[in-house]
């Protein structure tokens, strides 16, 4: 297994470029499926969850080519089932359900079982395709669903709000169903904009997408298209949240402001200097940052993926700040490892209250999910000292080449087979 061993106290200075997004990525490779014909993309993000995406696809028959970032996929689908084997590695393997039922009218995919920041039910995406007219069984750990789709209205609202990958199976199922369908309460992140622009190339009839009705025009068959995908905003916030907690000043080039409004209004509030530029920002830190008080929330809220990277640039600010964490209330078992590298952060009801220290210290650290490995990566740039973080293979599923692209920032980082 891989360690990455980092020397603290470094500032971030330069420039990096961010790949595609992850989770567009994933729903619209799974989106192709739904196709007649091929697909093109550009921006594919070289990810492990990508990489697994596309065993998935294959598995069922489709033929993919790729070279670099680009990506053919010709959507032949011989089968229609998706095993434990893949989909226990990734829960996002659940948004071909959506797909395959529309494409083949049955299909049957694991149950995508527990996950390290807390419980992720599927009872959305269940009971829209139910609505649609889908007939599902669960049995020996395997989702069956059948039938022909129907349009309906269908209210997605959870009790932590929407679902994006519930919003993406749906509204992709809707597509070929017969007649109109309309999803309230849908999620509104980018990525489901993204999908339902890919879909719209495609030939479906998809209104309100980033809105808070989404209306879909069942149609007979799509066509495949050209497709490149938006930058990943998450990535994007993870080396502004670097450069800031390192102090440095560094260009995130590739990158859409946009989509980070609110996580950068808040790292402004905290004294981080950020400027805009066309297909990028430039970030700039050089005194000691505010502490700031959030709720994560469904887009356009400030999202529970920026939430851990937020923590660790907390830990060093002058003053007290309050997380509350509305997504996943059991995202905190990162901040157990902060606490080994010095951070004051204690429990509170769905969140944590930080208290900022004057320096991190390096230590032994270990990687419990994506974003909680990203954390930790930023805890060890600002840290005196050397800092050892294992079970790195979390952070290849959702971050490329993340060791180079810091080191091209000036970051005294490496990696290691141990
Ligand atoms: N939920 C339900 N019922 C459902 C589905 C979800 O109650 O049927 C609840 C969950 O318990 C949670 C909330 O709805 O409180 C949203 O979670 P969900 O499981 O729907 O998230 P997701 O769509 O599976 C995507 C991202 C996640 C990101 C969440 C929230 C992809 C591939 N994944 O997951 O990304 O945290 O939305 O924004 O798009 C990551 O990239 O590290 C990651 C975990």
């Amino acid at each position: 297994m891989d360690q990455i061993i980092i020397e603290g106290g470094y500032p971030l200075r330069g420039e990096v470029n961010i790949s595609g997004a992850k989770n567009s990525a994933l729903p619209i490779l799974a989106a192709a499926l739904l196709a007649e014909s091929k697909s093109r993309f550009k921006n594919i993000p070289k990810v492990k969850d990508v990489t697994t995406m596309l065993k998935i696809i294959s598995s069922l028959g489709a033929e993919i080519i790729q070279k670099d970032d680009t990506l053919e996929l010709n959507p032949v689908v011989h089968k229609s089932f998706a095993s434990y084997e893949f989909v226990s590695t990734m829960r996002a393997s659940i948004c071909l359900l959506g797909p395959l039922l529309a494409k083949k009218r049955e299909t049957k995919i694991s149950l995508p079982g527990g996950c390290a920041i807390g419980p992720r039910p599927i009872d959305l995406h269940l009971k829209g395709l139910q609505k649609l007219g889908a007939k599902i069984k669960i049995e020996k750990g395997y989702i069956s669903a059948r039938g022909e789709l129907r349009g309906n209205n269908i209210d997605l609202k959870g009790p932590f709000g929407s679902s994006v990958l519930a919003t993406a199976n749906i509204m992709m199922a809707a597509c070929l169903a017969k007649g109109k369908t309309t999803i309230f309460h849908p999620a509104r992140e980018p990525e489901l904009i993204d999908l339902a622009n890919f879909l719209n190339k495609m030939g479906a009839d998809i209104k309100g997408a980033g809105g808070r009705k989404i209306e879909i025009e069942g149609v007979k068959r799509l066509e495949g298209k050209e497709h490149t995908i938006i930058p990943d905003r998450i990535e994007a916030a993870s080396y502004v949240i670097a450069t800031a907690i390192t102090h440095g000043e560094a260009e995130i080039k590739r990158a859409d402001p946009k989509h980070l409004s609110f996580p950068l209004k808040k790292l402004r509030q905290a004294g981080v200097q950020i400027a805009l530029k066309p297909g990028g920002l430039i970030v700039r830190a050089n005194e000691r940052l505010r502490p700031l008080h959030f709720i994560t929330a469904p887009y356009p809220g400030f999202p529970t993926d920026i939430q851990p990277l937020m923590s660790v640039l907390l830990c060093l600010t002058e003053g007290k700040s309050v997380i509350k964490e509305d997504i996943y209330p059991n995202r905190f078992v990162y901040t157990g490892e902060l606490q080994r590298m010095g951070a004051d952060i204690i429990p509170r009801e769905a969140g944590i209250i930080i208290r900022g220290v004057n320096v991190l210290k390096g230590a032994k650290v270990m990687v419990s999910d994506i974003r909680a490995g990203a954390a930790l990566i930023l805890a060890g740039l600002a840290a005196e000292g050397e800092t050892i973080i294992s079970r790195v293979y979390h952070m290849d599923r959702g971050y490329e080449d993340l060791v180079k692209k810091l080191s091209g920032l000036g970051a005294r980082i490496r990696r290691e087979r141990t």
